[in-house]
């Protein structure tokens, strides 16, 4: 299946991502996880890349882009993926159409989260991700057995540079002007899912699931 999963920041999208891809068997591409690497990689689009992340700001189109259209077109793609967070502008949209076109590629689903504006600050305040194997997990919602440790791999959990309330505060404006238009770009071409994300995880999951036929 090729999906894309899209909300604002906080929604939910990589939570579910991380189970999604392993039941459908399918790689994940997220572009803030792609930026998160080349920015402890030391590339130079890495360090132009924290500059507007740190800020809550978007990363210039071009840059995305052209990344998103190399990892499309990796042998892994060829039978399925599901992107995350991307894309965010209707010009990365635009530029996401022309380039599966190029490839001979349809989408089969937009799984659109959607969580009120004023839960996403708690959220995104009390998130820790694994340093190992990126599991995502939070203070309240969704704590490790004993904290600070990775269920999943014993790793250490950190709390990401941007989310912090003053940077969760740009990245929720920047979405609302940005991004929410997509919701109406991809339900005009009939591939939105309309998921509520203010439940308990394993019911977005199986909500999910259903809105995709699975
Ligand atoms: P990115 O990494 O994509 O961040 P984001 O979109 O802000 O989304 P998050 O990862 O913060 O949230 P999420 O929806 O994945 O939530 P999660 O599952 O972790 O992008 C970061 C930055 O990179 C951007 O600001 C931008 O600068 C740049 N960038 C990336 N892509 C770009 C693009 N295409 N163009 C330009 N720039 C780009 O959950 C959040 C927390 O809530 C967790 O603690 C989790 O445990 C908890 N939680 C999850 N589900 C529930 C639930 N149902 N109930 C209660 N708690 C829950
Ligand atoms: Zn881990």
């Amino acid at each position: 299946m090729r999906l894309l999963i899209m909300g604002p920041p906080g929604a939910g999208k990589g939570t579910q991502a991380e189970v999604l891809v392993k039941k459908l068997e399918i790689p994940h591409i997220s572009t803030g996880d792609m930026f998160r690497a080349a920015i402890k990689e030391g590339t130079e689009m890495g360090k132009k890349a924290k500059e507007y992340m740190d800020a809550g700001q978007l990363v210039p189109d071009e840059v995305v882009v052209g990344m998103v259209k190399e990892r499309l077109s990796k042998e892994d793609c060829a039978h399925g993926f599901l992107l995350d967070g991307f894309p965010r502008t209707i010009a990365q949209a635009e530029a996401l159409e022309k380039t599966l076109q190029e490839l001979d590629m349809q989408i089969d689903a937009v799984i659109n989260i959607a969580v009120p504006r004023e839960k996403l600050m708690e959220r995104l305040t009390g998130r820790r991700i694994c340093r190992a194997c990126g599991a995502s997990y939070h203070v309240v919602f969704n704590p490790p057995a004993r904290p600070g440790i990775c269920d999943k791999c014993g790793g250490e959990l950190y709390q990401r540079d941007d989310d912090n309330e003053a940077t969760v505060a740009n990245r929720l404006d920047v979405y609302e002007a940005q991004t929410q238009p997509l919701i109406d770009f991809y339900q005009v071409r009939g591939l939105l899912r309309q998921i509520d994300g203010d439940q308990p995880i394993d019911k977005v999951l199986s909500d999910i699931l259903t809105a995709i036929g699975k």
